[in-house]
């Protein structure tokens, strides 16, 4: 069994973050997005592993990520020339895949379930795919599947305008190498994708066996800022373990769970978890609330910060209204003349430098 993860695509609804970088890379807990799906991959036991890369941001996740070994892996990088869609990427990798059997896991899509109970099930019955649906409240913004009284897949829609049915299709696919037949005989969409709900719609039609199964636990598809951010709360509220490797001062409180990394220091600074503070940060008179992730080398000092997430080189400096809600990118700096704006909501670029006077 083969994995094949899709870290290409335009990544267009994270812009302007993902104008420096790959959407995939960036940090859910300070943790690259790609990273959860990896490890779940190896959790279920596959190692081998293809991840599909952009020819824009492609060298940046290789570099970040490397051949696989500190997962226990072996990763193979495939480049896809241009984003034509799910499927495309599956016919690029094709080289890669043989005759292998293999789980499709989109590098943007975090759940909570782990994989192997799902992967031992598709392997016992010998099925041509196995797909995980999951309610959700906004249909048309997935591929969605309409479901027979005895449920079975009868029809998949990509982005419906209106939905058969509130069951979203998760980025999590399980497929034999019989998808490679249905996607040599498909066209592209009316956007001009090679659309993988389209190659399961062959199948379907075909009467190969197509298993839907209701996924349990929550999933998260971080494709938009809110949408990170709520990966970023739901991972804080379950996975983080408090550690203090860094310095915390006698005038600074850590309480509940926080997780702050080795070189850092807090100087007269309330953390209050679940957050966490990366590695070599500079924290001062600062306030830091609940489901906060602030990656390495930031530097925060007058700053009231909450349910928010900090990229790596990030500085706030003297800004008096409680920032929330907020995605700051990389190397990004923020400072603020100090007259007191009730609350802030921002989705700052890598780069960026914005001064509230
Ligand atoms: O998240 C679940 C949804 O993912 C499904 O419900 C949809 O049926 C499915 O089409 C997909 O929709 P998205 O609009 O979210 O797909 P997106 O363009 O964001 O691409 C998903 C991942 O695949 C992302 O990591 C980028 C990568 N990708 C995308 C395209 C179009 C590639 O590697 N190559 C591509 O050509």
């Amino acid at each position: 069994m083969k994995a094949l993860i899709l870290s290409g695509g335009k990544g267009t609804r994270l812009r302007p973050l993902t104008y420096t970088g790959a959407k995939q890379l960036v940090p859910v807990a300070n943790k690259p997005i790609l990273w959860y799906g990896i490890e779940a991959l190896v959790a279920a036991g596959i190692t081998d592993i293809g991840i599909v890369i952009s020819p824009e941001s492609g060298d940046e996740v290789r570099a970040k990520t490397g051949d696989g070994k500190r997962f226990g892996a072996q990763i193979t990088y495939i480049r896809q020339d241009s984003p034509d869609g799910l499927a495309h990427a599956v016919k690029v990798a094709q080289p890669f895949l043989g005759d292998s059997p293999f789980v499709m896991y989109l590098g943007d899509n975090l759940i909570q379930g782990d994989l192997a109970a799902l992967l031992n099930d598709f392997k016992t019955r010998t099925l041509a795919a196995t797909i995980l649906l999951c309610p959700v409240p906004n249909p048309t913004a997935f591929g969605v599947a309409e479901v027979g009284a005895d449920g079975r897949v009868l029809r998949l829609v990509e982005k419906p305008k209106v939905p058969p049915s509130n069951l979203a299709l998760v980025g999590i696919y399980f497929f034999s190498a019989v998808i490679h037949d249905a996607i040599a005989d498909i066209s592209p969409s009316a956007r001009g994708e090679l659309e993988i709900t389209d190659a399961i719609q062959w199948l379907i039609d075909r009467q190969a066996c197509v298993e839907a199964c209701q996924l349990r636990g929550w999933w998260l598809d971080t494709g938009k800022k809110d949408d990170l951010l709520e990966a970023n709360r739901v991972i804080l509220d379950t996975r983080l373990q408090t550690a203090i490797l860094g310095e915390v001062d006698a005038q600074s409180k850590a309480t509940g769970r926080v997780r702050l990394g080795e070189g850092s220091r807090l100087i007269n600074c309330t953390v209050r978890g679940p957050a966490i503070v990366g590695a070599n940060c500079h924290l001062e008179n600062c306030f830091i609330g609940p489901y906060t992730s602030i990656a390495d080398d930031v530097r925060l000092v007058d700053a009231d910060i909450e349910h928010s997430v900090i990229l790596a080189g990030a500085s706030v400096e003297g800004v008096s209204g409680r920032i929330v809600d907020s995605l700051i990118g990389q190397r990004a700096s923020l400072t603020t003349a100090p007259r007191r704006p009730k609350a802030m909501r921002l989705m700052i670029g890598d780069d960026s430098k914005i001064e509230l006077i």
